[in-house]
């Protein structure tokens, strides 16, 4: 049977670890010394190597070896390695998040080490505990028994209690670089004699994104073919970015300020089914390009592309002002953060394109902004659609189905977990809403009839109190009405409503042909 290379890939002692030297470091200096913490906290994008080196550390407070730990050799190193030491205790806090499921734990943590010198729980996606389980969980993490060790995992560490935070040493992985991926492709190719070029393994490892497990992922799918040769295109094939020809494409449509052109563009790769959040990273990725190859001559060890590419971009960059380059990617940037709450990111894309054409305008826009709050946009008092032609327009009846994400789903699933026994009202709020958005400093709540809403609306503080227990800050609750919110979405989602918003908005004419 074939098992994926982010399996066989997984180091076993500190020196394999790729990328986390600031960790490494720490965490040997501290076996060394005898001064291992009882509780860390591993945070950090995903495939970075946390569990690995929970694991990695696990077998180095129990390893048999004098020398470096862990030596990945003694019978406790492999049994470590095969899942099967009982002192190791793995719990996926996705699945076990309740307090029943702590409290267990608690109950285990008492007792001392079967085989090894210390207990080593590990607590991977620790951010899904529900409020109950964290507070359960405390209590431990408070005073723990000598022959402990917590090690918690977390993609997400804005979503756990401050408590819980103060009371772990943190240690935060980060992405790897892109010269650090694709030496360790390059390496693996050579191991299965397969020749890589090195154009090949720079797009694998841009392609990773600074995630080991993806850049393995990849590279699984491409060797997958079989090829002894992987060049640029081979790769290309199996990974189909969207090409540089658009990303020049759209950066020249927005700089000569034609949107409606801009935003047809987009959505023939769309149609191609194409990436929205793909798209916003790769476009602040072609401005970076022009940025420095405004600056640096022979950018191309900088930047990852082929010489053809690189030509291209150096003609754009003479064409594009830094003025223009710097509101793009502050714009972007706001653009690829809304858009990781946001259940419909295209949008967000959408208005960015308009915005950023319309860019050289931008104190008048700014000013236009603070003249004409968002909230008083009326679609009736704009002016005929009369040169907005794509398609037919929706009528307010077609109400959408509101998309609500999973994250979303169990986080509210979860915030009523500590509720519970509080009053018969939370039932009720229960089983009617849904948790649709989470922004800044606000959270979007639906409710499906207005009668719910009505207790929604009373039961407003505890229910920001009780939001504020799990995402560690203070946010206002806002309750839309289905209907409403249903209606709404749907108008962002039409192209001539949002170019009709945009207009207003930012007071330029906008085209759709
Ligand atoms: N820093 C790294 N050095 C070497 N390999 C790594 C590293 N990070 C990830 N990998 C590879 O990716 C696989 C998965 O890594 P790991 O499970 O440690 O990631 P993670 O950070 O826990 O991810 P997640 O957030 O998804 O749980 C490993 O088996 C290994 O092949
Ligand atoms: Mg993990
Ligand atoms: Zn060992």
């Amino acid at each position: 049977m074939y098992t994926a290379l982010y399996r066989t890939q997984r180091p076993e002692v500190f020196d394999e670890i790729l990328g986390q030297e600031h960790i490494v470091k720490i965490l040997r200096n501290q076996i060394q010394t005898g001064s291992v913490s009882h509780a860390y906290l591993f945070c950090g994008t995903r495939g970075t190597g946390k569990t690995t080196t929970a694991r990695i550390l696990a077998k180095a407070v129990n390893c048999l070896e004098e020398g470096e730990r862990p030596c990945g050799k003694c019978s406790h190193c492999q049994a470590i390695k095969d899942g099967n030491f009982m002192d190791v205790i793995e719990i996926d806090a996705a699945s076990n998040n309740g307090v029943e499921n702590i409290r267990e734990l608690r109950e285990s943590v008492k007792y001392p080490p079967a085989v090894g010198n210390k207990k080593v729980y590990i607590i991977d996606e620790v951010h899904m505990l529900s409020t109950g389980a964290f507070n359960a969980l405390l209590k431990t993490l408070e005073e723990p028994p000598e022959h402990v060790m917590f090690i918690l995992a977390t993609t997400e560490p804005q979503k756990l209690p401050p408590t819980i935070l103060s009371r772990c040493m943190r240690l935060d992985f980060r992405r790897v670089s892109q010269k650090v991926i694709a030496e360790n492709m390059k390496a693996i190719c050579r191991m299965r004699g397969v020749e890589v070029t090195e154009d090949a393994a720079r797009l694998l490892a841009n392609c990773a994104d600074g995630s080991v497990r993806d850049g393995l992922s990849i590279l699984d799918q491409v060797l997958a073919g079989g090829d002894k040769v992987v060049d640029r295109d081979k790769v290309l094939e199996y990974v189909g970015t969207t090409g540089e020809d658009f990303f020049i494409e759209l950066t020249e449509l927005v700089s000569l300020k034609k949107s409606a052109e801009a935003l047809l563009l987009l959505n023939d790769v769309l149609l191609e089914g194409k990436d929205v959040k793909q798209i916003m990273k790769d476009w602040v990725s072609h401005y970076r390009g022009l940025l420095i190859t405004k600056f640096v001559k022979d950018a191309g060890d900088m930047l990852n592309m082929s010489a053809e590419n690189l030509k291209r971009l150096e003609e754009q960059s003479k064409q594009v002002s830094l003025e223009e380059i710097d509101f793009a990617v502050t714009r972007l940037s706001k653009t690829i953060n809304e858009a990781r709450w946001s259940t419909n990111p295209r949008v967000l894309l959408e208005l960015a394109i308009v915005a950023i054409a319309a860019g050289s305008e931008r104190e008048e826009v700014v000013y236009r902004r603070a003249e004409t709050p968002k909230a008083t946009v009326n679609v009736q008092e704009l002016p005929a659609a009369k040169t907005f032609v794509t398609g037919p327009e929706k009528t307010k009846t077609e109400v959408e189905e509101i998309h609500i994400s999973a994250n979303n789903e169990a986080l509210w699933h979860s915030i009523f977990e500590e509720a519970e026994d509080s009053a018969g009202s939370f039932n009720l709020i229960r089983s009617g809403t849904q948790l649709f958005e989470v922004g800044n400093d606000s959270f979007t709540v639906i409710a499906n009839s207005s009668f719910t809403q009505r207790y929604v609306e009373q039961k407003k503080r505890q229910l920001e109190d009780l939001m504020q227990a799990r995402m560690g800050k203070r946010m206002k609750l806002v309750c839309k009405l289905k209907e409403d919110a249903a209606i709404t979405i749907e108008k962002k989602q039409s192209t001539e409503d949002l170019a009709k918003e945009a207009e207003k908005l930012l007071g330029i004419n906008i085209e759709i042909e």
